[in-house]
């Protein structure tokens, strides 16, 4: 784990950081904040067309709204193109659109695991506009954790058992606290890149 990436995890203890270590990863200033500006110019006419959504009592995300964008500018294809080669294992098929998820300031995601049907070994997501806390935990003990600070203009990747044993879940505002300190959420905008599920 290099330094700079060390003060952006913490997990329970030894053992699930151990088990953790290269599966669930942040690499802070993966995007310039210039490119975290053209992304979030690009998406804004789409965003604006919907409405966030609060009221969705079975879902896994509070206080949202989302598209899917298969077409973008050449300058924001070639960050998602780096996006995708830094994270994504090479051939191995990906979802071609990306899934654009834009919380609002209230907004959170509550634990989950991303279907196995839609989405493969791996996921990676673009944090933009706000610092947000992703927290794992271990679908077999709950005492397993691991929290990520997860700066603007960084990149999260999640592979493995970080993806298919561990719940991941963005804390809510009054929740949002790193390593004790609190980490104020604003509207934050993820652009996630997901492996396709091999054919059985
Ligand atoms: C999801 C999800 C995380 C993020 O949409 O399944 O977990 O970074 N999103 O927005
Ligand atoms: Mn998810």
């Amino acid at each position: 784990m290099p330094c700079a990436a060390a003060t952006l995890w913490r997990a329970a203890g030894p053992g699930v950081a151990l088990r953790l270590l290269g599966q669930a990863e942040v690499r802070p200033d993966f995007v310039s904040p210039a490119e975290e500006a053209a992304l979030a110019r690009e998406l804004e006419p789409q965003l604006r067309r919907r409405h966030y959504q609060f009221d969705h009592w079975d879902g896994a995300i509070h206080g949202f709204r989302e598209t899917e964008k298969s077409h973008w500018s050449a300058e924001c294809q070639q960050i998602l193109e780096r996006v995708r080669a830094a994270a994504l294992p090479p051939n191995i098929p990906h979802l071609g659109p990306v899934h654009v998820l834009d919380l609002d300031k209230n907004g959170y995601i509550k634990p989950h695991v991303d279907s196995v049907k839609f989405c493969g070994c791996t996921i990676a997501g673009l944090s933009l506009l706000s610092a947000s806390v992703m927290r794992l935990v271990s679908e077999e003990n709950p005492e397993d954790w691991l929290d990520m600070l997860l700066p603007p203009c960084s990149l999260y990747i999640l592979r493995g058992p970080a993806r298919y044993n561990f719940t991941h879940q963005i804390l809510r505002d009054e929740d949002s606290f790193f390593n004790g300190q609190r980490v104020p959420r604003k509207r934050r905008i993820s652009l996630i890149c997901r492996s396709l599920p091999l054919p059985p």
